[in-house]
C-alpha cells in the first residue's frame, strides 16, 4: 500500500534530513534553512498589481464545499470556509470556490450558481469574509478577493449527485469510455456555447455589483474552459488551432470588458496536463493507453503523453497578455482522471489510486513548471499551487520559492481545510499548530465523490461531528476490505 511505499513527510527530522530526500528524488525545489520574522520575510512583502497593493504573498486558493443551497445561493457552512479563509492572513483570496454561471453547467446539485436575485447572498459572502479578516488583522484595504466563475463542462452534475449530465466539445476516445459516454452523445453547438459566453458574462457583472474585484474565468481541472484548450478535433470557429480553442475565453473577456472595465479577470489554468491515470490490480496508478500519439492534453506531449510540453502554454500566456491580463493561477491536470499530479496525497481519495510515485514528485511538477513559465513570461504575476503535500516543511519551501523567484504567491489549497491560520501563525512567528497539518488523507474529495459535502473530516470538529464521518469511515473500511 501507499503508506510503505513512500516515506511519510513527519518522518524526515530536520531540514537536512527533508534536504536528502529530495536529493534523493532528484528534486531541486528550494528549502529554506529556518523561517524568517515577517520584517525580513519574502512571503510578508507586499505586491502592487493594477494599482492594488496585496499584502503578502500568501494565496487562498478556491475550494468548494458541495454545501451551497439546492437553488446555489451560500449556506452557513459556506460561509463558515469563508470566514476561515479571511482569517487565514493569507491577502490574496483566489475565487473563493467555483462559483456556476447557470444551473446545467453546475458540479453537483450544491455547487453555488449566480444569477440576478441573489447579488446578496455573494455580496454578504464577500463581507463575511473581509469582517473575519478585519477583526483578525485590524484592515482589509491590502486584501484581493475575487470570485472564481465556471461551467463544469464533461462533469456537470447539476440534478443528482450521482448522475454526470456531460456537456463536451468534441468526443474524447478515453474520457468518453472512462466516463460512459457514447459515441452519438451530443456536442454543445456553437450556438449553445455562445449562450454560455453570455452566461459569463452576466456573471461577472454580477460579481462586480456584489463588490468582487475579479473574476477568474476558470480555464483548470476539465472543466468546459480547460476542455476548450484541448479542442484540437472540434470544427468551426471554438476547436482546431489555438486561436479558434480561446476564442470562448477571449470573447467572455470582450463582453465583460465593454460592461465593466473595471472589473479586474484573471485565470486559473490547467497549466499542463498528463493522459488519464486508471487503477492497476495493485491499486496503483497507471497512464491509460492511447492510440497513437495523445492529442487530447493540453500542455502534454503527445508523444510521450506521461510528460508535459509548455509551448502551448506558453502561447496562451501571451494572448492572455494581449488581451490585458497578467495575472494567473497555475494549477494542472484533473481531480477526475489524473488526481496525483493536480492534488498529490499519500492516501487516494474513493475513486482514485495509490499515488504511482512519491507525490513530492508531484508537488515538484507543479513548482517547476511555475517557475519554468515565469521565466519565459516574466511580465506576469504567477500563484503556485499544490504546495499542501509538503506539511512540516511548507513554510521552508514556500519562503525559498517566493525569495528565490519560483513563484510570486504560493497558494494553498488542503492545508487551510485543516489549518486555516496556517499562514497567519508563518508571519507572526508562533510555533506550527503540527497536529493539525493536512496529512494527505483526500476525505475532503471521497467525501463528495460519495454524495457528501466536503470538508476536513479527519482534523476539523465541526466535520469530526457529522453524521456523515461515520458513514465516511465505513465507505474507506469496504474500500480497504476490497483492497
Ligand atoms: C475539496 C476541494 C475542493 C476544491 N475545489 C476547487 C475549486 O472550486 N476550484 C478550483 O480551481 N480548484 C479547486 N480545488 C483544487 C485546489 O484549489 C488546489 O489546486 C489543490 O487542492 C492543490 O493544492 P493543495 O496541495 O494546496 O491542496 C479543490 C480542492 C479540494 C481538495
Ligand atoms: S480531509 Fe483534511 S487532512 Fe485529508 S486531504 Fe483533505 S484537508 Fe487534508
Amino acid at each position: 500500500m501507499s503508506e510503505t511505499r513512500y516515506p511519510r513527510i513527519a518522518s524526515h527530522k530536520s531540514v537536512h534530513a527533508f534536504r536528502d530526500h529530495l536529493h534523493s528524488l532528484g528534486l531541486r525545489i528550494p528549502v529554506d534553512e529556518s523561517i524568517d520574522p515577517a520584517a525580513s520575510s519574502p512571503l510578508a512583502q507586499p505586491l502592487i498589481w493594477k494599482g492594488h497593493t496585496i499584502g503578502n504573498r500568501w494565496c487562498i486558493l478556491p475550494m468548494e464545499g458541495w454545501d451551497g443551497t439546492e437553488d446555489g445561493r451560500p449556506s452557513p457552512v459556506t460561509r463558515r470556509r469563508w470566514n476561515h479563509f479571511g482569517q487565514s492572513g493569507a491577502k490574496l483570496i483566489w475565487g473563493g470556490e467555483a462559483v456556476a454561471v447557470c444551473h446545467e453547467g453546475r458540479a453537483n446539485p450544491n455547487q453555488l450558481w449566480i444569477r440576478p436575485g441573489t447579488e446578496r447572498e455573494f455580496g454578504d459572502l464577500r463581507e463575511e469574509l473581509l469582517r473575519a479578516h478585519r477583526a483578525r488583522f485590524q484592515r482589509d484595504d491590502d486584501l484581493l478577493l475575487g470570485l472564481q466563475l465556471t461551467h463544469s463542462g464533461r462533469f456537470c452534475r447539476p440534478n443528482r449527485k450521482d448522475r454526470l449530465e456531460p456537456k463536451i466539445l468534441y468526443h474524447h476516445p478515453i474520457l468518453d469510455r472512462k466516463f460512459g459516454i457514447t459515441p452519438d452523445y451530443p456536442v454543445l453547438s456553437d450556438h449553445e456555447v455562445r449562450r454560455i459566453i453570455e452566461d459569463f458574462i452576466e456573471a461577472a457583472l454580477l460579481a462586480w455589483d456584489c463588490g468582487y474585484t475579479f473574476v477568474d474565468i476558470k480555464h483548470c481541472h476539465g472543466y468546459l474552459g480547460h476542455e476548450f484548450l484541448s479542442a484540437v478535433d472540434r470544427p468551426g470557429p471554438y476547436g482546431g488551432p489555438l486561436e479558434n480553442r480561446t476564442r470562448f475565453l477571449q470573447e467572455i473577456v470582450q463582453g465583460i470588458r465593454s460592461e465593466a472595465p473595471h472589473l479586474q479577470l484573471v485565470v486559473r489554468l490547467s497549466a499542463f496536463d498528463l493522459v488519464p491515470y486508471q487503477k492497476a490490480e495493485d491499486g496503483r496508478g497507471i497512464p491509460e493507453s492511447a492510440d497513437g500519439d495523445y492529442h487530447y492534453g493540453f500542455g502534454c506531449d503527445p508523444r510521450t503523453p506521461t510528460a508535459f510540453c509548455l509551448d502551448e502554454t506558453v502561447q496562451f500566456l501571451r494572448l492572455l497578455q494581449d488581451l490585458g491580463l497578467d495575472l494567473v493561477c497555475i494549477s494542472a491536470g484533473s481531480p477526475y482522471y489524473n488526481p496525483h499530479i493536480q492534488r498529490p496525497a499519500l492516501f487516494p481519495p474513493s475513486d482514485g489510486y495509490d499515488p504511482p510515485e512519491d507525490p513530492l514528485l508531484g508537488v515538484a511538477r507543479q513548482m517547476e513548471v511555475t517557475a519554468a513559465l515565469k521565466g519565459m513570461v516574466p511580465d506576469f504575476v504567477f500563484v503556485g499551487s499544490g504546495y499542501s503535500y509538503l506539511q512540516e516543511y511548507l513554510p521552508h519551501v514556500a519562503q525559498a520559492a517566493v525569495r528565490q523567484n519560483w513563484t510570486d504567491f504560493v497558494g494553498l489549497g488542503r492545508m487551510v481545510l485543516a489549518y486555516f491560520d496556517l499562514p497567519a501563525d508563518v508571519l507572526e512567528g508562533r510555533p506550527l499548530k503540527t497536529s493539525q497539518f493536512c496529512r494527505t488523507f483526500s476525505d475532503c474529495t471521497t467525501a463528495p465523490r460519495n454524495g457528501m459535502v466536503s470538508g476536513c473530516y479527519p482534523l476539523d470538529p465541526f466535520y469530526k461531528g457529522l453524521p456523515e464521518a461515520k458513514e465516511l469511515r465505513s465507505i474507506k473500511g469496504r474500500l480497504r476490505n476490497r483492497a
